[in-house]
């Protein structure tokens, strides 16, 4: 049978590296390609025994329905501790938990993007979200990244070059997949410039409890009045992501829609990761884990950078990250990064060519995105050297 999908998901690819992961299940090949939390961060003695007590003491929260706007408590302690950590949070603004950011992402682009919006993206950005907003036929517009986060004169540009212009679309601290964060001067250019439009600014912030290097800015959200930002936040990269606990931040009306959105797709994030969350950032220190972690991924981060340094040809850049899980490398012009991977592939070293994360991912693309959070020092060497080697070769030097 010919079955005729639905426009929306027609042309949708699931994954346009899939060779690079089937490449990356061998168990020989080194993968600098994935973006998982390294599991050793994962609190999962204590997670074990607060389970173990819920099932026991109280099976029907456990187990039973709940509301769609999430566990009550659970709610209160992330706005308590978005309050406390981010300054975030106005009387003008609501909450809901999500099945994690990427939910979040979804929903909102959903309540607010008609087939031939636009929404404006960072490029590179973080595909879960663009493809999540092809998903709904908007139109993505790209404004470039520079070392300081989105270029803001390209952003007025966009801003005046397109009609019905719904949500900017950034990840300003460590981002996913270039590691760049934004500087304090342009989230306040940011926030000015879409608020004086009317536009929505979404704001995606799932690595900005991991920094290590230099001083935590200011989220966008802790700028608002509650007019403008939308803030999604997930436990994945400070717990663990199998629990797909997440939340959304965001004027009241927006978060009314989210709720509404959320009953029609999954009626509510299961109970047990929720309570899970709750009684984890509630009852143990949280903190201190976050800590454990971010120190974790400092010491791998400066190593990768350490390696690059010594194997990669000089001619190739790449990012320094404050925190966050990836670096982006770029090799210059005339270099095409798919084609580069193949060959690094078939060496048994796998890395996310850039044009994936690109709003024309047919383009060629220079750059690539490594990750260090989950290899060991020895995998990461190696895998850096045979880089190296597989682009001085490429590269003629
Ligand atoms: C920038 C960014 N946003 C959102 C997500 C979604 O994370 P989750 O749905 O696990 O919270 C990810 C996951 O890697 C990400 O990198």
């Amino acid at each position: 049978m010919e079955y005729i999908f639905s426009d929306r998901m027609k042309d949708m690819q699931g994954s346009a590296i899939r060779e690079i992961f089937k490449a990356a299940a061998d168990p020989q090949t080194i993968s600098l390609a994935g973006g998982n939390p390294a599991p050793e961060t994962f609190p999962n003695k204590e997670l074990a025994g607060i389970a173990k007590r819920l099932l026991e003491e109280q099976p029907v929260l456990a187990l039973q329905y709940g509301v769609t706007e999430g566990y009550p408590k659970l709610r209160e302690a992330i706005r308590a501790r978005l309050a406390e950590k981010e300054g975030i949070g106005t009387d003008a603004d609501d909450l809901i938990v999500v099945s994690g950011g990427q939910q979040g992402i979804e929903l909102t682009a959903k309540c607010l993007l008609n087939e031939g919006d636009t929404i404006i993206v960072e490029e590179p950005s973080f595909i879960g979200a663009l493809n999540a907003f092809r998903s709904f036929g908007a139109r993505l517009a790209g404004v470039p990244m520079q070392s300081d986060g989105m270029d803001m004169d390209a952003l007025r540009r966009v801003i005046a070059g397109h009609k019905n212009v719904k949500a900017i679309y950034t990840i300003p601290t460590h981002q996913n997949p270039s590691g760049i964060t934004m500087s304090a001067e342009k989230r306040r250019e940011l926030y000015g410039i879409a608020k004086q439009a009317g536009i929505v600014i979404l704001e995606d912030n799932p690595y900005g409890e991991l920094t290590f290097h230099g001083e935590k800015l200011p989220t966008v959200k802790s700028l608002d009045d509650g007019s403008t930002v939308v803030y999604c936040g997930s436990f994945s990269k400070v717990l663990a992501p199998g629990l797909r606990v997440g939340f959304c931040i965001g004027p009241k009306e927006i978060i009314a829609k989210d709720i509404i959105a959320k009953q029609i797709s999954d009626v509510h994030t299961p109970m047990l990761p929720q309570l899970l969350a709750y009684e984890y950032m509630t009852g143990f220190d949280m903190d201190a884990n976050i800590r454990k972690s971010a120190a974790l991924y400092a010491h791998k981060c400066d190593y990768m950078i350490e390696c690059i340094e010594r194997f990669f040809p000089a001619q190739v850049t790449h990012t320094t990250p404050n925190g966050g899980l990836f670096i982006w490398c770029d090799m210059g012009p005339g270099y095409d990064a798919m084609e580069v991977s193949r060959i690094c592939a078939a060496e048994k070293v796998v890395f996310v060519p850039g044009n994936t994360f690109m709003v024309d991912m047919n383009a060629p693309c220079s750059a690539f995105r490594l990750n260090y959070s989950t290899m060991s020092d020895q995998k990461i060497k190696q895998g850096i050297r045979i880089l190296g080697d597989t682009l001085k070769k490429i590269m003629g030097r």
